[in-house]
């Protein structure tokens, strides 16, 4: 896994297409400096934001709904001033990305964006929720449906690096571990019926997720990578340092990675659609397809 690193002058122009593949491929493209504006108020609210009492991961913001979570909305004050300062990450960072990855963008899902305030290093959660541990990524709540997950960082800490621990890239350990994570299956009528009682339950209102093959396994191998001691201690390591100030973006579903320390980070996901890559043949459901013999993609639309 390798890091390119872009200067200001490059961050203007639009990507190469040597730059599309090796993102496509798990490499990481880094700038030293944010290409894109975020003020010293901004930054100001978001280092003194407080989450509410309930544990949250991050504070999240949904732009499609312009929609804040994890901080106290009884605090009005404080919540409007998170909420402004989040949502102007967020639309600034899908305008530098709609300029830099034209070629994604004019079908790119634009998902979560997300303020990360706790310090990574010691915390206490779930395994399968510990970001220390190198994984890829799969949303249980959100199936890509074999669409990509693309993911730009910023680290807003005024003095500290936020600090990543990578491996290789999916297709490397799809060969090596997929078949111990159990690959998926050509789905039986036992799926069909599966998939139609979630969605109807989920017409009703309730929280159930009609997951595809693609995205159970992906879950599952999210989980089995975290879960393997032998895995986290023997797999080869890179260490990148991302400095105050720097910005970094990745498909966090083929590139493994863990953020082992580092406090104050913003990030916003986008959902790249299988059509729009310059290597389909290197999507992780691609892979899984040429691994398992059979299609895992079902037919969906444009919206989904
Ligand atoms: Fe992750």
């Amino acid at each position: 896994m390798a890091r390119i690193t872009l200067d200001d002058d490059r961050a203007k122009a639009s990507a190469s297409e040597a730059h599309y593949r090796r993102l496509e491929t798990g490499d990481m493209i880094y700038f030293p400096r944010t290409p894109f504006v975020l003020t010293a108020e901004e930054h100001a609210v978001l280092l003194a934001s407080k989450q509410d009492g309930s544990f949250h991961k991050n504070i999240s913001y949904r732009p499609a709904e312009d929609r804040l979570r994890g901080v106290d909305p009884k605090d009005r004050a404080e919540w409007e001033r998170v909420h402004r300062a989040l949502r102007a990450y967020s639309e600034r960072a899908i305008a530098f990305m709609a300029s830099f990855l034209p070629r994604y963008a004019q079908e790119w899902k634009v998902d979560f964006a997300s303020f990360r305030p706790i310090e990574e290093a010691g915390r206490k959660v779930a395994l399968r929720s510990r970001n220390d541990l190198i994984h890829i990524d799969n949303f249980p709540s959100r199936p890509s449906h074999g669409d990509r997950l693309l993911r730009i960082f910023t680290n807003i800490n005024p003095d500290r690096p936020r600090i990543w621990v990578t491996s290789e890239n999916f297709e490397q350990l799809a060969w090596r571990y997929a078949g111990k994570a159990r690959l998926p299956h050509p789905p039986t009528w036992i799926d069909a019926l599966r998939s139609k009682a979630a969605r109807l339950l989920a017409t009703l209102g309730l929280p159930v997720v009609d997951r595809p093959p693609y995205d159970q396994f992906m879950l599952r191998f999210h989980h089995y990578l975290k879960e393997s001691e032998a895995f986290q201690r023997d797999c080869p390591k890179d260490r990148w340092e991302f400095p105050p100030d720097s910005t970094w973006i990745v498909f966090t579903d083929t590139t493994s990675h863990s953020c082992i320390s580092g406090q104050y980070a913003l990030e916003q996901t986008f959902i790249v659609r299988r059509e729009s890559l310059v290597f389909p043949d290197k999507a992780p459901i691609a892979i899984l397809e040429r691994m398992s013999g059979f299609p895992l993609g079902a037919p969906r639309s444009k919206s989904a």
